[in-house]
């Protein structure tokens, strides 16, 4: 009996000992909210080609699941149709030699998968998608995956389309210049984390969040509509933590920096800046109303406040200025920032990424 005892209190400090690790455990250092125990794949595959099918290809290396991806070249891969994750695959973009990996002309999809994380990658439909449908990144009804450092830009339906999924982390990427519907991101299910991102002259969907949220130490520049819940959406939650709203000329109301947030949601806002007027210093007031939701006193995700750690929304700012977005920065994304560091005087929303006058078409030359 003393013995079975003894064993039970092993057992017991064992699953003690265990507990915090299994809980602790991140897809990478660094990795915060809903996405960020996606473990993603564990089986080393590279790609050696920037062809758009065929071994050694982005569509090949991700066809299976299981996979831990990186890359021995670098440049745009055209894709020629869409593609569709596994599940339980890794992205590691940070691998490609400099200036980096990127894909153009279609979507990635992770819808229906689960256990992805995906960094470093540049995400680029533009006019050259044939599928008006079609986004940057489809999460469809994914679940557990982070996208981290990763661009973001002339996305056709929504950048990041996510209406579906559980579990979600976007941090440290740029969303930039949709050229469709002209939209961010678009959730419905959820949780979800957007951190540190820099969202850049969008029509709307920065995002639109139909769920529970946590945001936190975003920049959101050159809106039309900022963060959106639209009136019809149900009852949710919303953490909105340390974010600088910047006006630039395509910005017709300021006041849409929140949009459609109607007395169904309850949100904690604390430390939001909105810079209004387009003077080309940074100097925003506090922008902590928002909408005629009900406020909480405190955060409905117990992981909101050690996400935000201490950066005010100013040092969000400079932050997100130097680091968001797939590393090293690219001519889109310089061209992107530089608008931003405009501080209210350039920018604009657009319907084809040429008009940006960048080379090779308006995708830059990587
Ligand atoms: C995946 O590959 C990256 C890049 O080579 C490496 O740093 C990382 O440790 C690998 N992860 C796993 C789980 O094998
Ligand atoms: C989402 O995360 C929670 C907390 O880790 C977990 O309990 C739940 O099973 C996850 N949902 C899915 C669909 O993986
Ligand atoms: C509030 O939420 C309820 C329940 O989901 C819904 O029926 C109602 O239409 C919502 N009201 C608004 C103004 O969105």
């Amino acid at each position: 009996m003393a013995q079975i005892k003894s064993t039970l209190a092993s057992l017991a400090s064992l699953a003690i000992l265990l507990l915090p690790s299994s809980v602790s455990a991140l897809a990478f250092e660094g990795a915060v909210g809903f996405g960020s125990k996606a473990t993603g794949g564990t089986t080393s595959f590279a790609v050696t080609t920037l062809a758009d099918s065929g071994t050694g290809s982005f569509r090949d290396a991700v066809s299976e699941s299981g996979r831990n991806i990186t890359f021995s070249v670098s440049g745009y891969i055209v894709l020629e149709t869409p593609v569709s994750l596994s599940s339980d695959l890794t992205i590691n973009g940070q691998t490609a030699p400099s200036p980096g990996i990127g894909v153009m002309g279609r979507e990635i999809s992770a819808s229906g998968k689960t256990n992805i994380i995906v960094r470093n990658l540049r995400m680029r439909q533009g006019t050259e998608e044939t599928d008006d449908g079609k986004s940057a990144f489809n999460m469809g009804d994914a679940s557990n995956v982070i996208l981290d450092h990763c661009s973001l830009e002339y996305g056709v339906f929504d950048t990041v389309d996510a209406v579906g999924a559980v579990n979600v982390t976007v941090s440290n990427s740029i969303i930039a210049l949709p050229i469709g519907q002209q939209f961010g991101a678009h959730l419905e299910t959820g949780p979800s984390t957007w951190y540190a991102n820099l969202w850049v002259s969008a029509h709307n969907r920065q995002p639109l969040s139909k769920a529970n949220t946590q945001y936190i130490n975003n920049v959101a520049y050159n809106y039309q509509a900022g963060y959106t819940v639209a009136n019809t959406g149900g009852v949710f939650s919303h953490d909105i933590i340390n974010n600088y709203f910047i006006a630039g000329p395509s910005t017709t109301s300021a006041s849409d920096d929140y949009f459609q947030i109607d007395d169904n949601q309850s949100v904690f806002a604390t430390g939001n800046l909105l810079d209004s007027n387009k003077d080309g210093v940074l100097n925003g007031a506090a922008a902590n109303t928002v909408g005629s939701a009900q406020v909480l006193d405190s955060p409905w995700a117990s992981t909101s406040l050690s996400i935000v750690g201490s950066l005010t929304a100013a040092e969000a700012y400079a932050s997100v200025i130097a680091n968001a977005g797939a590393s090293p920065r690219d001519e889109v994304d310089a061209f992107v920032v530089s608008t931003v560091e405009s501080l209210g005087t350039e920018g604009a929303i657009i319907t084809n990424q040429d008009s940006t006058g960048l080379s090779n078409d308006g995708y830059g030359t990587l």
